[in-house]
């Protein structure tokens, strides 16, 4: 199969991700059933869409006839069985619970024709250990988004144990038709490229923090000025939800047992006081001044 041959992308779970998704598959141009268990869901991510693309068609950005056109061309199902009939190619975005993500793709593998490409969002979970779930592991991949997908251009596939080369280089190039910049993993690794890169930095920014060599002020500093980083590491953290960052590290202390992967007390203080990033008004800043404030710990 190549490119040409898809004409009907499927995404399961109409949540965060996969609301977005599928709007962008859309606006590509393809055919698109988007499917979740829950109707209320389901309407919640059209009416999302609605809103974004009318704010972009308001701003001049994009037409109106080409935003009624895509969404002419997604249907929104709660039947399973009717989003699989004929597609090409299925991007799975439901919740990251992997009992949950095995069931939907033995069900897949039942519903969609033998040729189809199944997808999975997943951030954390390889694509081989749902590709044992199925009879097409060549045909299993990862395509990692990321939030919001309408505006985010990274994807990152990856090639599982069992995943064709042909898979991964038709789910790159699915990518690049959604306008996005596919990278490819050659090999399943937790946290793919961007989280590890991205927890290789945190660490060492929390090291040099609970070492007293510098302020957090200073670190970010650092990375904004002297890498060019859009944002410093505990401006990110803030931004992104303090108590997510604690909640992964801890998560991840626990199944390693090592000391090393404790989280950060200075974090660990904030969350335990509430105080969990820009979300709550405060976190390693204050965001009741203009410009945020760093606050004392
Ligand atoms: N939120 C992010 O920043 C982000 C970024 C990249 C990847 N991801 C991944 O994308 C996936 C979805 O994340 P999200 O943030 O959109 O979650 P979400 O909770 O917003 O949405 C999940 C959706 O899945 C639906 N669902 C649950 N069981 C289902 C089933 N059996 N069949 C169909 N739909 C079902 C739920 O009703 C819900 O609408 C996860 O695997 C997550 O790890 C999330």
């Amino acid at each position: 199969m190549d490119i040409e041959h898809i004409r009907k992308i499927c995404v399961t779970g109409a949540g965060q991700m996969g609301a977005q998704i599928a709007i962008q598959a859309a606006l590509s141009g393809f055919n698109v059933a988007l499917h979740d268990v829950n109707a209320e869901q389901l309407e919640k991510a059209v009416s999302g869409n609605r809103k974004h693309l009318d704010r972009r068609v308001a701003k001049g950005k994009m037409a109106a006839e080409d935003v009624e056109a895509a969404f002419a061309r997604l249907v929104p199902t709660t039947s399973l069985e009717e989003a699989c009939r004929d597609a090409d190619f299925v991007i799975e975005a439901v919740v990251e619970i992997l009992d949950v993500k095995r069931e939907v793709f033995q069900r897949l593998e039942k519903l969609c024709p033998t040729r189809a490409i199944f997808a999975t969002n997943s951030s954390y979970l390889g694509n081989s250990e749902l590709a044992s779930a199925t009879e097409r592991p060549d045909r299993v991949v990862n395509m990692h988004f990321f939030y919001p997908p309408l505006v985010m251009k990274l994807v990152e596939v990856v090639k599982g144990e069992a995943t064709s080369d042909a898979t991964v280089a038709l789910t790159a190039e699915v990518a690049r038709r959604l306008g996005k910049q596919p990278v490819v993993l050659h090999k399943e690794l937790p946290g793919f490229l961007v989280n590890r890169i991205l927890r290789a930095i945190t660490n060492e920014a929390y090291f040099l923090l609970e070492n007293g060599v510098a302020s957090f002020e200073d670190i970010d500093r650092a990375c904004e000025m002297g890498l060019n980083h859009p944002l410093g590491p505990f401006k990110l953290g803030d931004f992104s939800g303090l108590d997510i960052g604690y909640e992964a590290r801890l998560e991840n202390f626990r199944k390693t047992g090592n000391p090393e992967d404790r989280p950060a007390a200075s974090l660990e203080r904030r969350v335990k006081r509430g105080d969990l990033g820009r979300k709550s008004g405060r976190g390693f800043y204050d965001y009741s001044t203009d410009p945020p404030s760093p606050t004392e710990d």
